[in-house]
């Protein structure tokens, strides 16, 4: 089948991505037997390489253990490298040529997916350059495209790109990467709420008092402050993998599991939004950044100190915010989202928050204010789910006490949980599309959050405020949420 036979292109081979994750996974798929029967990668960049260099490259990231040893060759002999412009249409005939070279000595059909793992400015170019000798389409087998994040800067920006790859590009050659939908507990989402007959029916409203998603993160920006400096926490991390989270936790139980089922589910989700005002922004989205301080006794730099950061940035390295869908399920339910750099852990965490019982029994003070139930989804790490329930204290009275009730991935016994960008790739080479967004839905994100950026481009009161790194970003986050607070995972 087509399946079985094709070659990955990676632009951008001399990355990060490709060396760190890409290859990795790609492994992975070998070791499991997951890879087609025929199949080869070629790596392509600027950078002067033969194929022997860049396998010698890629070594450092596979496992040395000398017991893999002839499993990781056989796997290299799999890779490929051809020096390429790749701004530069000339240069594409030359591209055209290996594939077709490397397709027929390796007996390869010539069925391609392009992955452009490369700076976002050429994400436009290289679609236009590929077109330019052909290889965008073909009568029989597959050209597929993957794009990595970010997927624009704006709005507008956004939607140019997504009109410029459809000159060249069918919607459904196109694979937007966004790694959250690759975690394995984000798609678990979906099988808890709709293959258990306990949750989906208090899944709303009448049940349902608010909804809490967090992404923290202890590492700041490392080598990236370059690039971070230019983005910050709401394009790096709101646009496109809490509002993934949203749609999950949000949609509609879709017709049937499939790319455009699922998808136009989660467009809906994002069409309920209620817009932002100016005024929202200033009372519902707080945006902070990290100030230096010590974590256990060592001193830790300040985001302004990092390298590439400008010394007088503005850029937010924590985000929180609060806001409402306004559709049948979740009208009046806020949700609030909250990610960070240089918190005091990193964990991702969908949190439920149930409403309490309508009336009172038994009152013991401290929690007769609040529910005792909530549904912890763990995203990250430590994989798994846990229900907060009210438990009587045994002894004298009727006192109650909060209880958990969990399972941990690392249970299941002898059951690999795939990184995410193995199941994207593996996805991809199958042809389905149901874990990358879709055009319209990145679009509908970014249309939602805009107004957050023209209010912060155009109001410089709106304050930025400093948190101490290590902690869990500005005080003022906390009074977003009217009855309660954030669930702090290091403390609960
Ligand atoms: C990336 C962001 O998309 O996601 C990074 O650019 C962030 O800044 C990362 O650290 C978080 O991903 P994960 O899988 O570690 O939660």
């Amino acid at each position: 089948s087509q399946t079985e036979s094709q070659i990955l292109v990676i632009f951008g081979a001399s990355g990060d991505l490709t060396k760190r994750k890409l290859i990795p996974a790609l492994y992975e798929l070998y070791l499991r037997n997951f890879l087609p029967q025929k199949f080869a990668v070629l790596g392509v960049s600027r950078t002067n390489l033969s194929d022997e260099d860049f396998r010698d490259k890629m070594t450092e990231f596979l496992p040395s253990a000398e017991e893999q040893k002839a499993q990781v060759n056989d796997f290299l002999d799999k890779l490929y490298y051809q020096p390429l412009a790749t701004d530069d249409a000339y240069d594409y005939p030359i591209l055209r040529d290996r594939l077709t070279t490397l397709a027929k000595q390796n007996t390869i059909a010539e069925n391609f997916i392009f992955y452009l793992s490369t700076p976002p400015k050429l994400y436009d170019v290289i679609p236009a350059n590929l077109a330019s000798v052909d290889l965008n389409q073909t009568a029989d087998g597959f050209r597929r495209l993957i794009i990595e994040k970010p997927f624009g800067t704006d709005l507008e920006s956004a939607k140019r790109l997504n009109k410029k790859l459809l000159d060249y590009f069918e919607e459904e050659q196109i694979y937007r990467i966004d790694h959250y939908l690759g975690k394995e507990s984000v798609q678990n989402m979906l099988v808890t709420r709709f293959a258990n007959g306990i949750f989906e029916p208090i899944w709303n409203h009448n049940f349902i008092e608010r909804v809490e998603i967090t992404s923290a993160e202890a590492l700041g920006v490392e080598e990236r402050g370059g690039y971070y400096d230019n983005s910050g926490a709401m394009r790096d991390m709101v646009q496109n993998h809490l509002m993934q989270m949203v749609g999950m936790v949000a949609m509609e139980p879709p017709v049937v599991i499939e790319a455009d089922a699922i998808r136009n589910e989660v467009l809906k989700v994002f069409q309920s939004l209620r817009p932002i005002s100016e005024e929202d922004v200033v009372n519902n989205v707080i945006r902070g950044q990290y100030i230096e301080s010590h974590i256990k006794g060592e001193a830790v730099k300040g985001y302004r100190d990092e390298k590439g950061v400008n010394p007088e940035s503005r850029t937010e390295t924590f985000f929180a915010m609060k806001f409402f869908i306004d559709n049948w399920r979740w009208s009046g339910v806020p949700f609030y989202i909250r990610t960070g750099k240089k918190l005091p852990t990193r964990v991702t965490e969908v949190v439920i928050h149930f409403k309490k019982t309508p009336h009172h029994l038994f009152g013991n003070l401290a929690d007769d204010q609040h529910s005792h139930n909530q549904l912890v989804i763990r995203i990250q790490p430590d994989e798994g789910i846990l229900l907060k329930f009210g438990m009587k204290v045994p002894g004298a009275g009727f006192n109650v006490q909060t209880v958990n009730m969990d399972f941990h991935y690392d249970e299941l016994r002898n059951v690999h949980l795939p990184a995410a960008y193995e199941r994207l790739l593996l996805d991809c080479m199958q042809g389905d599309a149901t874990l990358y967004s879709r055009g319209d839905a990145v679009v509908k994100a970014w249309e939602f959050v805009q107004p957050i950026l023209n209010a912060w481009a155009n109001n410089p009161e709106i304050p930025v405020y400093g948190y101490p790194a290590g902690t869990w970003g500005p005080d003022v986050a906390d009074q977003l949420i009217e009855n309660g607070t954030w669930r702090y995972p290091c403390k609960n």
